[in-house]
């Protein structure tokens, strides 16, 4: 080839790669993220930098590579989650080791941000007094197939930074989102993310901007789907919309991963945006002026605090739990939201962790089929937060399967046990109580870590696997009249200890999961 036609070669390359980056261009409108753009580095580029970005799962930049959070042990020890690598996902393996075989709150979530805002456990306020940490390991949830632990929030627990750089002030634009889920919230105040008093006192209306989920409906007239619902809580108010309320809007549904979005002005206009983490783009429930329904919040009067899981005041009657979240100078434009909403997508949060599916290992998801001659297409699945078992075909619904789907997690009070998370339900556990099993939230205390643990066995028929209670030696898990409990062969005082099918009911088969 002469020196001629190759340079017209390299030319004619050069203008068609050219001519199809414009056709993208043409087709999409905006040029495309790098596929390794994270949510700060897409609001970064759109002019809207990050000021607060935390996570306990994922960096939210791609150059990431510090700490994402701390965890305290119970002899005070502190120990620094980071990631697995720069830009990836927790090395959760660091708490578990960290961790075994003891008690961990989250002590701290660093801000990955340069910012440095990180939020510590919130000290006392107006509304609630000091709050505790989150149990470290409650919240087990999949990202991109790793495990890693989300902050799962109960009533009297909460985080706060009173001294923060760059967060908006006194009517400045700010935007923030957080990942979030439908399937632990509660209507106690105040399940939040964003900008707050500095001194944890509610110091009047337009003191703070915050996003909201759960099931608080302040100003009556929500949708009856009954929720949980997004709202913007910018104090002795949540808002889903300037009136307060927004009939027309369902609510994500009770799903486990809700991408909830507020963007505002500071000045007279808010916009709130939800979406599932899981799939899919963005709904806009409302676009439009501050609250008129009550006065003060035009323009805004930011402190410029971050609180996560308590309102304003620390009122902390709330529930809810919180896997990541940013912080922007400025309002984000709409296409940097959807290019958020789909890294969140991309990121692949969901129940289990890429573990085969029907074993006992942890990680697997699986269902548990009873073996008595009377029930072998039953299966253990919640309903209205207790076990018990139904018979689950290829015909029944999503939902039914979904509940009879659970992902095994290493035993909370022995590590050579298991715990059993609800497939759905992220956080959610089967424990006994009273010695009937329930789904329950992990409350961090011993009695729930013990009462949640379950010690897999030979079947008591000889084949398949039994569960045998980890603090009631004895006792395994054990369906009777369609409900589930730990029951003994015999002796004991309840009628499901009875030992005619004992062995039986206690036997499960660890079959594929339904879900
Ligand atoms: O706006 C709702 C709540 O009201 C705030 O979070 C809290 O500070 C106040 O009690």
């Amino acid at each position: 080839m002469t020196l001629r036609s190759r340079l017209r070669v390299s030319v004619v390359g050069i203008v068609s790669i050219v001519a199809s980056c414009l056709t993208a261009l043409a087709v999409t409108g905006t040029p495309a993220q790098a596929a390794s753009s994270l949510p700060c580095d897409i609001y970064g580029s759109a002019g809207t930098p990050c000021v607060a970005a935390h996570s306990t799962i994922r960096a939210l930049y791609s150059s990431y590579n510090g700490p994402l959070y701390q965890v305290k042990r119970a002899d005070g020890a502190l120990n620094d989650i980071g990631l697995l690598a720069p830009g990836g996902i927790a090395n959760a393996a660091t708490q578990d080791n960290f961790c075994l075989d003891t008690t961990c709150v989250i002590n701290k979530i660093y801000d990955q941000s340069p910012r440095h805002n990180d939020l510590d456990i919130e000290g006392a306020g107006g509304a609630g007094a000091a709050d505790v940490g989150a149990p470290a390991n409650a919240l087990p949830v999949s990202v991109g197939g790793h495990t890693a632990y989300g902050v799962e929030i109960s009533p009297g627990m909460g985080y706060r930074d009173n001294t923060t750089s760059g967060v908006a002030v006194n009517g400045q634009p700010e935007g923030m989102y957080m990942v979030a889920s439908a399937t632990h919230v509660n209507g106690g105040c105040c399940f939040d993310y964003g900008n707050a008093e500095t001194n944890n006192q509610d110091t009047g209306n337009g003191h703070m901007d915050a996003v909201y989920l759960g099931l608080r409906c302040e100003f009556g007239g929500c949708n009856s789907s009954g929720g949980p619902w997004v709202a913007a809580d910018l104090e002795n108010g949540l808002f889903q919309s300037n009136t307060g309320t927004q009939a027309s809007d369902p609510g994500p549904g009770v799903i486990p991963f809700v991408t909830a979005m507020l963007n505002n002005n500071g000045q007279d206009h808010f916009a709130l945006k939800r979406g599932n983490s899981q799939t899919g783009g963005l709904t806009t429930t409302y676009s439009g002026s501050e609250p008129t329904v009550k006065s003060g919040y035009s323009p805004l009067h930011q402190e410029g605090a971050i609180v996560l899981g308590t309102g304003g005041d620390n009122s902390n009657a709330d529930s809810g739990n919180f896997f990541e979240g940013v912080m922007t100078a400025g309002v984000p434009s709409d296409a940097a939201d959807d290019a958020v909403q789909a890294n969140i997508v991309a990121a692949g949060y969901g129940g289990a962790n890429g573990v085969p599916g029907g074993t006992l290992t942890p990680g697997s998801s699986i269902s548990l089929r009873a073996t008595t001659a009377c029930c072998t297409t039953r299966y253990i699945r919640h309903a209205n937060g207790d076990a018990v078992t139904s018979e689950i075909t290829s015909g029944s619904s999503a939902l039914d399967k979904n509940d009879a789907t659970w992902i095994v997690r290493r035993g909370f009070a022995n590590s050579s046990c298991v715990s059993f998370e609800s497939g759905n339900y992220p956080g959610e556990f089967l424990r006994h109580s009273g010695y009937q099993l329930h789904r329950q939230p992990f409350d961090g205390s011993t009695l729930m870590a013990s009462d949640a643990t379950f010690c897999p066995a030979p079947g008591n028929t000889g084949q398949y696997t039994s569960f045998q209670s980890v603090n009631y030696p004895g006792y395994y898990l054990r369906h009777y009249d369609s409900t589930v409990y730990i029951a003994r062969d015999g002796g004991g005082s309840n009628a499901w200890d009875t030992p005619t099918l004992w062995a039986d009911d206690t036997t499960w088969e660890v079959t594929a999961p339904w879900a």
